[in-house]
């Protein structure tokens, strides 16, 4: 071994005691003629102090050292004189060092570690062997490791199996675009990377398996964001002779356990459960952020009483009117509700933005007149309003009030400080409508996909009003994020064929897409469930990071490259010929 201890372990304990530490140089300062090293490995740093009087051999060497060089030294722990730093363990004592050996050089950084915040994130990602010896990095790293394993753990202490799936696959009707892959044996034949293991699962409930689990890469080729990566790792569920409720108690057991070992967090069960309507009327989205409240109304009823024409007239014509108090928000400036609101919104297809403030003599700006007192009256009940409260009005369809008003709202949380940073909401939204309707194709979509079973009780709705149906399936949020998804899936073959004709998915297709598991439906299919936890954005939450690519060891730009490794790239023609494909150039 090259050392005794960890740099970041030393404190008082070690006063006295003879160590050889190894690590990298994270500053070196010459006071002097006396040279201080902070010397860093993935547990911290130590102080070493190179005084030509205790060795002039070690002094000398340590002249020519520079950052990010590589070195190994043997020292004595002594308590610190001056600068002692409380904060850190190793801010008591320094090590003095009697030799010192360089194990390798280093260029200059192209950015400074320890100020990593300051450069900008492509740097960073080029340089990613760089930006992981940071110490925010490691503990990503080590945090999301730990939870894998404490999720792990429970798993396999509920008797759960890890099965892995294949990644080569036939494509899976989870919604997104696949990353395709040739086949050199079967010209003009490609593999699908799997978006999810949905269907493999589903097969292996049909096998018998019983509790299935995988901690597995997912692939999708969708417009990336934030909290999106074009490979993402999901804790993968299944289970047979389940419903619903026994699904979200074992992920809330698992989640209270993982988050109890590696957080000493306490979390409070079961977690509340929201149905997706009151969750959009609510908040105007399926993922709502609960830490705060700022709650949306729909006042298209007093709307539609008042003269103002523009509310009148949208709602006239299908659509709503809908609102947000931002309690004492009426500080906010016109500049920042009629600039920057505003424009905000229109992000999401807003036209525009009406705003009231409330004073002590009731509600004030340039629509109010539109308003008669008694409807006024009305407003201020509904919203709760208290003079220095803004009220603040979208009109538009249903789709662009609730989003931009659900974006609007987090807004200002965030502007008016009301989202306490330490708070985990999480949440269970459930009974999603089992179809959204596709005004551009004039069709059905499965808002989660073609396997999700219909309520038991709503069957007759399929026929009815296919739209008003609701399904077994359920998403976890957690402070805003959706962090999972599932649902029951159907296990007859009859309510199958039903689903797949009211998509519009004919025979063929049908068998085409996934022939495979109706196959497999056919010989005996268990009752069956499951659901999948998106382990970056998860882990994301938990570390507070920015984005999802903080707690990836490599991941991938906005624009789906690996800046390091400089992926995607061109291939030599001889690989391309290999697989039967030639390349086009074309115009634009
Ligand atoms: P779903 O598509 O909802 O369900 O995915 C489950 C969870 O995975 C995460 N996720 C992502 N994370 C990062 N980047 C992405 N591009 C990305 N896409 C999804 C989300 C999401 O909630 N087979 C079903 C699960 C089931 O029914 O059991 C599925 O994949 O946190």
């Amino acid at each position: 071994m090259y050392r005794t201890d960890y740099c970041g372990v030393l404190d008082k304990k070690y006063i006295g005691k003879e160590v050889e530490l190894a690590g990298w140089v994270l500053r070196r300062r010459d006071h002097g003629g006396v040279i201080f090293i902070d010397l860093r490995d993935r547990t911290g740093y130590s102080q070493v102090v190179f005084n030509p009087e205790n060795s002039k051999d070690a002094h000398i060497i340590a002249e020519t050292i520079r950052s990010e060089y590589v070195i190994q030294i043997k020292g004595k722990v002594i308590a610190r004189n001056e600068n002692i730093n409380t904060k850190i363990p190793t801010g008591e004592i320094e090590v003095i060092a009697e030799t010192v050996k360089i194990l390798s050089k280093s260029e200059t950084p192209p950015f400074p570690l320890d100020k990593a915040h300051d450069s900008h994130e492509d740097i960073r990602l080029k340089y990613r062997f760089l930006d992981l010896r940071r110490p925010e990095m490691y503990d990503n790293l080590l945090k999301r490791h730990q939870m894998g394993q404490a999720m792990r753990d429970f798993l396999n202490k509920e008797e759960f199996i890890e099965v892995e799936t294949p990644m080569l696959n036939k494509s899976t009707p989870e919604g997104a675009r696949d990353f395709l892959v040739p086949s050199r044996l079967h010209r003009a034949h490609f593999y699908a990377l799997p978006q999810s293991p949905q269907i493999f699962k589903q097969i292996l409930m049909v096998s018998g398996i019983d509790k299935y689990y995988q901690l597995v890469r997912c692939f999708r080729d969708e417009d990336l964001r934030a909290d999106r990566q074009p490979e993402f790792t999901q804790v993968d569920i299944e289970m047979s002779f389940i419903h619903q409720d026994d699904i979200i108690s074992y992920i809330e057991r698992m989640l209270e356990e993982s988050l109890k070992t590696v957080y000493g967090k306490k979390l409070s069960l079961p977690f509340p459960r929201m149905s997706y309507d009151e969750s959009m009327n609510r908040y105007g989205t399926d993922k709502p952020d609960t830490r705060f409240e700022l709650e949306l109304k729909d006042i298209s009823d007093i709307a539609s009483k008042s003269d103002f024409k523009v509310f009148g007239s949208i709602v006239e014509s299908g659509g709503i009117v809908k609102g947000i108090n931002a309690k004492k928000g009426a500080s906010f400036s016109r500049k920042d509700i009629e600039d920057d609101f505003t424009s905000f919104v229109s992000i999401y297809g807003a036209r525009g933005l009406a705003w009231m403030k409330v004073s002590e003599n009731g509600l004030e700006s340039n629509i109010v007149k539109f308003f008669t007192p008694e409807l006024q009256k009305q407003l201020i009940e509904k919203f709760q309003a208290e003079p220095g409260d803004l009220l603040l009005f979208v009109a538009a369809t249903p789709k662009i009030v609730n989003d931009s008003l659900a974006n609007l709202r987090v807004k200002l949380g965030e502007r008016l400080g009301l989202i306490d940073p330490d708070k985990m909401n999480f949440l269970w939204v459930i009974d999603f409508p089992l179809f959204d309707y596709n005004e551009e194709n004039k069709r059905w979509n499965p808002v989660h996909h073609p396997f999700t079973k219909p309520k038991d009780d709503e069957l007759d709705l399929l026929d009815s009003d296919p739209g008003k149906s609701k399904s077994d399936s359920y998403d976890i949020v957690l402070n805003g994020v959706e962090i999972g998804g599932g649902s029951i899936r159907i296990h007859d073959s009859t309510i199958q064929k039903k689903i797949f004709s009211l998509l519009n998915i004919g025979e063929e297709e049908a068998e085409q897409k996934f022939g495979f598991l109706l196959n497999a439906l056919q010989y005996g299919a268990p009752p069956h469930g499951g659901i999948a936890l998106g382990f970056d954005r998860l882990m994301m939450i938990l570390q507070k990071a920015e984005s999802i690519r903080d707690i990836i060891a490599f991941p991938k730009t906005q624009k789906g490259t690996c800046l390091m490794s400089e992926a995607p790239s061109t291939v030599p023609d001889d690989q391309l010929k290999e697989l039967f494909i030639r390349t086009v150039e074309t115009a634009g």
